[in-house]
């Protein structure tokens, strides 16, 4: 079931609490895909990444082979904010009068720890990596850090605030200056002469910082796009059978709803195995009846459950393994 609903999508994102399973289904499902010959990308938005530990080896920033026609990649929030931040002063510097420079400064200081920072600077990568990807993929599998974090991350582009509003603040106020040059005269050419008859300087300036915030809002919103089309995108929650994973699934589930996201598969993991005695016939019993809670909040989301291993699921041959318990190699 979730390899089928793989392989009618171009972008899976996984979510779910943490130790559930999430980095694992997401790249068993990477790898069987991969086999079928579609061209994949893992991508771990985690802060604290472990498909390196689960393929062992170094993944980082940059996409790194993992295996035939499997790229992986580890976006770093610490990084990702610096280069940003670095970027939009260096950007500021040019665009803004000299005399601002310590406003820039402080605003990039202020920016640097401002809530959601993180967030956004990983929500922006995402989007990069949409953009990008896009041609040289077929598939991206998003493995994502634990749920609270990954909604706000899906219900971002509102989150941008911490990117640009403190900017958009400042360059209205200079936004009013020029427009009270602008309007000196019936002859609209009267703020431009004061300022020495060419091009208003000020109002140069503004247009360019304009599009440079415009263009990272126009980067979210077509994010924002890719994630609403069910027909590209999917979000596969990955869940333990019990009382407070399973209620914790149904909010998640919600908050993805109410931001536009598609659920198109809950994956129960871990799952007490069969004819395994009595404790764990008992444990199964217990687990059927925290799913069916979980049938009766969300009956037409299709379901996959996964037996617990008797090992970590740690290197390829292990994965492989594991992507034949998803029903990988049976139909292509
Ligand atoms: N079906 C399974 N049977 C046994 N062990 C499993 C199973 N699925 C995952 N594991 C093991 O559980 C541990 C946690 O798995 P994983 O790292 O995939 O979870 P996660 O949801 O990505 O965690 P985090 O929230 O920390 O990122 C790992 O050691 C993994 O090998
Ligand atoms: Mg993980």
């Amino acid at each position: 079931m979730l390899l089928e609903l793989a392989r009618s999508k171009s972008i899976l994102f996984f979510g779910g609490k943490g130790g559930v399973g999430k980095t694992t289904v997401s790249a068993a499902t990477a790898m069987a895909m991969a086999a079928e010959g579609k061209r994949v990308l893992l991508v771990s938005t985690d802060p604290a990444h472990n498909l390196g530990h689960l393929f062992n080896r170094t993944v980082g920033p940059r996409p790194v082979r993992l295996a035939s026609n499997l790229d992986g990649m580890e976006l770093d929030p610490e990084q990702t904010v610096n280069e940003h931040l670095e970027e939009v002063s260096a950007s500021l510097r040019k665009l803004m009068a000299p005399h601002l420079a310590g406003e820039v400064d402080k605003h990039i200081e202020l920016s640097r720890d401002a809530p959601g920072m993180q967030e956004a600077a990983i929500m922006e990568r995402i989007a990069e990596v949409v953009e990008k990807a896009a041609t040289d993929y077929d598939l991206l599998v998003f493995d994502t850090a634990p749920s609270g974090h990954t909604a706000r991350l899906i219900a971002l582009p509102e989150m941008m605030s911490a990117w640009t509003d403190g900017l958009i603040q400042r360059r209205d106020k200079a936004e009013r200056f020029s427009s009270v040059l602008r309007n000196m005269g019936s002859d609209k050419s009267v703020g431009n002469k004061i300022l020495g008859g060419q091009e208003d300087p000020l109002v140069e300036r503004e247009s360019r910082i304009r599009s440079l915030l415009n263009r990272r809002r126009r980067r979210f919103m077509d994010l924002r796009n890719a994630l609403n089309n069910p027909e590209r995108t999917s979000f596969v929650i990955v869940l333990a059978a019990e009382r407070l994973p399973v209620l914790e699934t149904i909010a998640l589930h919600d908050q993805l709803r109410r931001s536009g996201v598609t659920v198109g598969a809950l994956v129960v993991n871990k799952r007490s195995p069969e004819g395994m005695g009595e404790f764990l016939a008992e444990r199964r019993i217990q687990e059927e009846v925290h799913l069916g809670t979980l049938t009766e909040a969300l009956p037409d989301i299709p379901r996959q459950d996964l037996t617990l291993v008797a090992h970590d699921v740690v290197g390829l041959e292990a994965l492989e393994r594991f992507a034949v318990s998803l029903g990988a190699g049976i139909t292509a």
